[in-house]
């Protein structure tokens, strides 16, 4: 009998620098569990990203546990998916050295992130944050990975990764598998509440601006009411109308019905009324999200079992493609990996 063909490869991390907001939910990881029908997924903390702006080693290390509950709190099933911490696997460091060396001064001084985030941390623009989209591109090609469910704002990191992995090919041959974006078709960039026309963020300094996954229903539902929005009063999808097509989207995607429906749902309605509802679909839909962590994190010797196990084979993985890496450029086999 014929082998069944290979699962596509699907790959995503986070980092534990906070709680997840709604906004790293509905871009990127309540998109995750449904994908592991269909494909071999591996999903990730990316705790050696989050040290690239200045965090207290304890806070990280607990934050990064947290994060690991949040991950399997938001339906990813370990029987299906890997789900692993990104410092245990040293095989993603050791690519992006040799990756380092595929890639142009150039192109990551173009990396709006690393821009963006100089700006706000300008007494520490550390070589680790210019060399960030790097790391990211060797997470991301050491698994051969197909896709890679992201929001908009890693889209230019994934380009690069993309033209890395081309660069590396073109010199060594076919080695690296070229990687596709793959991007929810609503809410790949959900905005900030008090500022619509700005991501929504887990480092923005106003905490009416971010709904977190683990906030409480009081809090969601108040966080939304003061959600800014403008000065009109008819709830519809147009241009202009950031923080009402914000909250349509975000309506449209905890209760799965379309932005019509739900412009449908409100017409005649009030702002002060909308707001509740959304409020209160967002809170009822991370109910289940709430409670499964709150017994998750509790239990740190399963925490540690699951990725302790799922790091093992994500480190089996990655050697097939770094020995690979590591016999095109011309380096001396050893027989200790
Ligand atoms: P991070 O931790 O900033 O965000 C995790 C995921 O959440 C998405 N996201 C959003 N989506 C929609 N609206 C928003 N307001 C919003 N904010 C965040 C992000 O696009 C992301 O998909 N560099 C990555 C982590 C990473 C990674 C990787 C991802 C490291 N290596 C390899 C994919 C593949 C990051 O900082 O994501």
């Amino acid at each position: 009998m014929a082998d069944a063909p290979e699962k596509k490869v699907i790959l995503s991390g986070i980092q534990p620098t906070g709680t997840f907001t709604l906004g790293n939910y509905i871009g990127a990881v309540r998109n995750w569990g449904p994908l592991q029908e269909q494909y071999r997924c591996l999903y990730f903390i990316a705790d050696q990203h989050a040290i690239t702006v200045r965090i207290e080693p304890a806070q990280l290390r607990q934050k990064t546990l947290e994060a690991y509950a949040q991950l399997l709190a938001c339906g990813i099933d370990l029987d299906k998916s890997l789900v692993f911490i990104q410092s245990h696997i040293p095989t993603h460091s050791q690519l992006a050295w040799v990756l380092n060396c595929s890639t142009q001064f150039g192109e990551l001084s173009r990396m709006t992130q690393f821009k963006d985030k100089s700006r706000k941390h300008p007494d520490d623009i550390n070589a680790g944050l210019f060399d960030y989209p790097v790391l990211m591109a060797a997470d991301i090609l050491i698994y051969q990975a197909d896709l890679v469910p992201v929001g908009i704002d890693q889209m230019q990191h994934l380009e690069l990764a993309r033209n890395i992995a081309n660069r590396f090919n073109g010199r060594y041959g076919e080695t690296l598998k070229v990687p596709e974006g793959y991007m929810p078709p609503i809410g790949a960039k959900v905005m900030s509440l008090q500022d619509p026309t700005k991501k929504m963020s887990k480092s923005d300094t106003n905490p009416n601006a971010v709904i977190l996954i683990l906030d409480d229903k009081d809090t969601i539902i108040r966080k939304f009411k003061r959600a800014v929005t403008d000065s009109e009063m008819e709830i519809v999808y147009r241009e202009g109308k950031d923080g009402i097509n914000n909250l349509l989207t975000i309506y449209s995607v905890v209760t799965g019905k379309s932005i019509d429906d739900a412009v449908r749902e409100f017409d005649g309605k009030g702002y002060g009324d909308f707001k509740l509802a959304v409020g209160e679909a967002v809170a009822d839909h991370l109910e289940p999200v709430r409670s499964e962590y709150a017994r998750l994190i509790q239990d740190k010797a399963y925490l540690k079992e699951c990725y302790t196990r799922c790091a093992g084979e994500a480190l089996k993985m990655s050697y097939r493609t770094l020995n690979k890496v590591y016999k095109k450029v011309g380096f001396v086999p050893t027989e200790l990996r």
